[in-house]
């Protein structure tokens, strides 16, 4: 059901997309790809975290809270999907293009995923076996790619044929690794961390050059320019600041964000920048004199990624939303609030049912309720009651789920979140969380019977309300 979703219901122009793409890229590459990237770029089944442009920007790869990656091929009318990459265990944090037509991510799991994008398989991984990798970056001619860690160090690994061959690791920051920044002679690594420090590192022997500078609060992002000589931060208390990274001076404040910086791009022609923050707001600099060009505010919440075209044109933006958004900096249009559907996220909505409450919040970013609808971090629920665990054909299980061999009832889902999926199915891709209140345990299986019941057979006097609260979407 996982693979044959796309082929129905609102997937269906992805899918005819996805056969498109793969027809225009082995005939004529460039006979009907658009200009320009443009609506909404829809396949992903739970908030999107990282965006990116490959290098003709005909293509792009964003990464997900649902555990894959999707390449993206521009097309005359919006994007299809080439892609999906699925591997990881765990959202995927950042992913970034490669030459030889390959990619790398990082996610929650702490892997790192090289990919080739001919195939859409996994090349090559790494499990690092610490905390989760937020950032990737990969050097200017592709020899080498750094990832920032939550265990306080960046990884730091060579690319050889098709291997990750892990390098000196870059340690000493006081606090989980944000950011990365390569020079661009690939000789040094700019890292930026909670602890408040920026830091330069010598690549090769792992050795810390300086402490460029430290700031007050926490550094979430950076962005060095082509030339190298200016470095760009946001940091949790929203400023957003450009850097002489020789002198460690700040050469400009830009205006600050009310809540944490959270995305930085560079065009590729390195005119200009933009910057995005959890307040919603992303806004696009000249870096000749790093004065604002335009500034808008994304209605839908935090802006946790952006992409910028080559000449500034166009930024494409990632948040809290299934899908990735494409906005027309200039000439301006702005943000188009019309055919807007109600974000998912939040379809907690006005409900009387503890258990359809619990579902909404804690759930459904990941699960869906309808046959047709698979494709979030986790499998559909529908027709849970009864089913075997990790037996739904098509979806990329677990091994510890696939070979759990029980059957899914009301006392062992219960049994999952009484416990927790640690103990229950240790080695389960399902994040852990327990629901210790036995009535909200009860309320929420209640909820499920009713929601997973396949169509047709809803319990009495009970409309199938996931299903209900899906359509409307
Ligand atoms: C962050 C994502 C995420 C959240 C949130 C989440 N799940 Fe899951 N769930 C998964 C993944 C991934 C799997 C597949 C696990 C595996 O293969 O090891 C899964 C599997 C399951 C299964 C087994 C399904 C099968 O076919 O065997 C059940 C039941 C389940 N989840 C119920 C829930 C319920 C109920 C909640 C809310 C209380 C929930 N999950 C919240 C990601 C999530």
């Amino acid at each position: 059901m996982w693979r044959a979703a796309p082929l129905a219901g609102r997937f269906a122009r992805a899918a005819f997309a996805s056969a498109a793409a793969a027809l225009v890229v082995s005939q004529a590459p460039t006979a009907v790809v658009a200009a320009e990237w443009s609506g909404r770029l829809e396949g992903h089944g739970g908030p999107v975290k990282s965006i990116v442009l490959s290098r003709d920007e005909t293509r792009a790869l964003s990464a997900s809270f649902d555990y894959s990656v999707i390449l993206w091929q521009r097309q005359d009318q919006g994007a299809g999907v080439v892609h999906r990459l699925i591997g990881h265990d765990a959202p995927v944090n950042d992913v970034r293009f490669l030459p030889a037509d390959r990619a790398v991510s990082v996610g929650d799991d702490g892997a790192i995923l090289l990919w080739g994008l001919g195939t859409g398989q996994v090349l090559d991984r790494v499990d690092t076996g610490e905390e989760k990798l937020i950032q990737v970056r990969a050097a200017p001619d592709g020899n080498f790619v750094v990832a920032a860690s939550w265990d306080h160090t960046a990884r730091v690994f060579a690319l050889a044929g098709d291997r990750l061959v892990e390098a000196p690791r870059l340690e000493g920051h006081r606090g989980p690794v944000n950011a990365v920044a390569i020079t661009p002679d690939g000789a040094g690594v700019y890292t930026a961390a909670y602890d408040g420090g920026i830091r330069l590192f010598d690549r090769a022997t792992g050795g810390l050059l300086r402490e460029v500078y430290r700031h007050g609060w926490g550094v979430n992002v950076l962005a060095l320019t082509g030339d190298g000589r200016r470095l760009v931060f946001g940091a949790a208390d929203g400023t957003l600041a450009v850097l002489d990274p020789l002198s460690g001076e700040i050469v400009k404040q830009l205006a600050s964000h009310t809540r944490p910086v959270l995305a930085l791009a560079l065009s590729a022609d390195g005119r200009r920048l933009a910057g995005g923050g959890g307040d919603g707001a992303i806004r696009v600099y000249a870096t000749d004199d790093w004065h604002l060009l335009e500034a808008y505010d994304n209605p839908h919440g935090p802006v946790w990624g952006l992409a910028l075209n080559r000449d500034g044109r166009r930024a494409l933006h990632v948040g809290l939303d299934d899908h990735v958004s494409v906005w027309q900096v200039n000439p301006r249009v702005a943000f188009d609030d019309s055919g807007q559907s109600a974000p998912r996220r939040f379809q907690v909505g006005e409900t009387g049912d503890p258990g359809a409450r619990q579902f909404a919040r804690k759930c459904s970013v990941c699960h869906t309720l309808t046959p047709a609808d698979g494709n979030r971090a986790g499998p559909t629920l529908h027709g849970l009651f009864g089913r075997r665990a990790g037996s739904l054909p098509g979806y990329p299980y677990s091994k510890a789920l696939r070979e759990a061999g029980f059957i899914w009832t009301e006392e062992t889902v219960s049994d999952l979140f009484a416990r927790g999926p640690d103990l229950v199915t240790p080695g389960s891709k399902m994040p852990l969380q327990r629901l210790t209140d036995q009535e909200e345990r009860r309320a929420l299986v209640a909820y499920l019977k009713r929601a997973t019941a396949p169509k047709g057979m809803p319990a009495p006097g009970q409309p199938p309300a996931g299903q209900a609260e899906d359509e409307r979407r």
